[in-house]
């Protein structure tokens, strides 16, 4: 199918790259890893200095995509673009160096297995370490985009402030569970979900918007990207012939062009409920991202949601030259 990278919808993407803290999930597999390094390039290729951050990832995703590794310490890949892997047990030395402020001492806790009696002792240590890092990292960064684990567990992630927040009145974990809830609380921090025009998508999408809206709140979801949507082409009176032709006998080739434009025909009917389901059902503005075609690598993918955005974005960018 011969898809251009146009993105439609009335959303403008401008408020994602003017957060300071953008927090991207959605259902696994609907395309966060890449809205996230899109909307990275973008906000590079603005000027603001940028990272793009996985949390405690064996795996990195972001490798195939820039072709660097992230390590713990950001790495540049392009001019004003950084990546970086939060690694928990990184994150955990570091913030034990913080509140202990005495790095010999943080090394001979860290052997002397404080790691597990830590982790036992406290509910969500391991997220909230991460998210401590992300704090500290966002402080040098004039935009911070995280890609975070899939819907449920992101929310869950970041409840971690609130369950730290019931347990401990005071101490270190207190006072990090209390700087979270801040992050939380500005204006320039955001989450966005990635959804895609496919039906169970749609219902998780709206599900997990409401459980932030519950559990997370006054965290801001200024909108959704509806991923890989096919966005309407044909006319009406298209549509009708179309149907019409469908009914009549065909066979061979003009079977298989026919069937073709009926399959068009539905994804683009997918898309223009899941957009309609989305804006009712949550009251946010949709960013339409189109389906780009099958084998095309991940940074050309990345490269043309970068460029859809800046389509409908009211700030100006220039994306030539790197980013
Ligand atoms: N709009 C799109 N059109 C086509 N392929 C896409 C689109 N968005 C993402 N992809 C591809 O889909 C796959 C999954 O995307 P990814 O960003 O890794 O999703 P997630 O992080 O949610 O698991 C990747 O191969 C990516 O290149
Ligand atoms: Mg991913």
């Amino acid at each position: 199918m011969a898809v251009t990278a146009a993105a439609t919808g009335a959303a403008d993407s401008a408020v994602l790259f003017r957060s300071r803290v953008l927090f991207v999930s959605g259902k696994g597999g609907t395309g966060k890893t890449s809205v996230a390094a899109g909307i990275g390039r973008l906000a590079a290729a603005q000027g603001r200095r940028t990272l793009v951050l996985e949390l405690d990832n064996q795996r990195p995703s972001l490798t195939g995509i820039f072709g660097t590794r992230p390590t713990y310490a950001p790495v540049e890949v392009s001019k004003n673009l950084s990546i970086a892997n939060v690694v928990w047990v990184d994150a955990l030395g570091d913030w034990l160096e913080a509140i202990v402020n005495l790095p010999r001492v943080v090394r001979l806790i860290m052997r002397n297995h404080i790691v597990s009696v830590f982790l036992e002792a406290t509910p969500g240590a391991r997220d909230l370490v991460v998210l401590w890092r992300v704090m500290a990292l966002a402080r040098s960064y004039d935009l911070v985009v995280v890609d975070m684990p899939a819907s449920g567990n992101a929310v869950a992630m970041l409840s971690v402030a609130h369950t730290a927040r019931g347990l401990f009145e005071q101490g270190p974990i207190r006072r990090c569970a209390d700087d979270l809830v801040n992050l939380y609380a500005q204006a320039d921090t955001r989450m966005v979900l990635v959804a895609l025009p496919e039906e169970m998508v749609v219902n998780e999408t709206v599900e997990t918007a409401r459980r932030i809206g519950a559990d997370l709140a006054p965290l801001r979801v200024p909108l959704i990207v509806l991923n890989r949507a096919t966005p309407p082409s044909l006319s009406a009176p298209e549509t009708t012939l179309l149907s019409a032709l469908l009914a009549g006998p065909s066979d061979g080739l003009a079977r298989e062009v026919l069937e073709a434009g009926r399959w068009e025909a539905e994804l683009e009917v997918a898309t223009a409920e899941s957009q309609k389901r989305l804006t009712e059902e949550l009251k946010l503005p949709v960013l339409v991202l189109p389906v780009l075609a099958r084998g095309e690598g991940a940074l050309r993918v990345v490269g043309q949601i970068t460029a859809a955005m800046a389509r409908v974005s009211s700030v100006p960018v220039d994306l030539r030259g790197g980013g």
